[in-house]
């Protein structure tokens, strides 16, 4: 009873440079976005609308939105973390806003700076604007698997944040394991707690590979009816300066699984691992797809 159909969330451009200490030149960035769309994925989150003194690697996303080719049938999806964002982000034309907070007041003070209710009632301009707007409107729960401030997350706090998401009206919720700590059973329960508040198949895995659980978490979520799960080209990102955090389960490696238990996700394992490729040549990373790396050598 596996979905037939997986979206597909590349958010290489965002989650995978955000925090590279080097400016990554607008042409890269508009290049890896062009290549990422033509591989068919359904949705490139391809900017964040944030302060450029939090997060200097964004600075340039209007210029970057303004210089991509954009393909009908992928939706650019991006950050906004409040008013100004947003009226940045439609300025830009983005298909999809992403309002953000956390399963722990201790993150959501270190990320956005303010408590997980004020963030909430921050977003609720930014909901009716892109309600108004006819923008697609996404919610995400970071660290819903842990937490490197406080450590355990209860599966019933982000259930509660989930719900606040809704009533947000978010058309769907991401559920963030921003440090990779989740193994299979605590994805499930968060997942089944979350699903009391909001329809099952509108919530998407957002898992980062650190501990090297991330297939087996999609897997575990995929047999509960999740449809939708994020994922970064060639496994890009990861803090310089964060111990041991490392980047999103690689896109190719998910590709790979699901296209091994015949679920259909419209996107050519082939031009992403092109894509990833190019970019890892272009910012002088390692490639942390193992499918990447392995389709490469033939
Ligand atoms: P603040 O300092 O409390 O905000 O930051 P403020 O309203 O007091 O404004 C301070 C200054 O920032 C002002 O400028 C504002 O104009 C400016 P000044 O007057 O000092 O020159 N400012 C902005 N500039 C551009 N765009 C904006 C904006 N807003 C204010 N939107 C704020 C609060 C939320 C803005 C800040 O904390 C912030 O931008 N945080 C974003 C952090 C971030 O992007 N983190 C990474 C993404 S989240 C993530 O990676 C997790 C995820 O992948 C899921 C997972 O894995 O967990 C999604
Ligand atoms: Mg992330």
């Amino acid at each position: 009873h596996l979905p037939k159909f997986v979206e597909v969330v590349e958010v290489g451009p965002r989650d995978g440079l955000q925090n590279e200490a080097n400016p990554v030149p607008v042409a890269v960035k508009v290049d890896l976005i062009d290549r990422l769309s033509a591989a068919g994925l359904p949705n490139v989150e391809a900017a964040a609308f944030v302060s450029p003194k939090w997060v200097p690697q964004m600075a340039g996303s209007s210029e970057v939105m303004a210089g991509i080719r954009r393909r009908p049938g992928t939706v650019y999806s991006a950050l906004v973390p409040n008013m100004k964002g947003m009226e940045a982000a439609l300025a830009a034309g983005v298909g999809e806003v992403v309002v953000f907070s956390a399963a722990s007041e201790a993150f959501a003070q270190k990320n956005i700076n303010c408590s997980i209710a004020e963030s909430i009632e921050r977003f609720r301009p930014v909901a009716e604007a892109a309600k108004s707007a006819g923008v697609k409107l996404r919610g995400s729960i970071s660290v819903a698997l842990g937490c490197p401030y406080q450590g355990a997350v209860e599966p019933s706090a982000v259930a509660e944040v989930v719900r606040r998401m809704a009533d947000l009206g978010c058309d769907c919720i991401d559920i963030a394991d921003t440090i990779g700590v989740g193994t299979p059973g605590a994805v499930q329960a968060v997942f089944e707690a979350s699903a009391a508040a909001f329809p099952m198949d509108k919530l998407a895995g957002h898992f980062h590979d650190t501990y090297g659980q991330a297939l087996a978490n999609i897997l575990a979520a995929l047999q509960m009816g999740v449809a939708s799960f994020h994922s970064s080209v060639a496994g890009l990102g990861g803090c310089p300066y964060a111990k041991g955090a490392t980047g999103n389960v690689a896109t190719e490696d998910v590709l790979y699984l699901l296209h091994g238990l015949g679920i259909d996700t419209g996107v050519n394992l082939r031009a992403v691992v092109e894509a990833g490729d190019f970019i890892t040549r272009a910012i002088n990373r390692p490639n942390n797809s193992r499918a990447g790396k392995a389709l490469l050598a033939k």
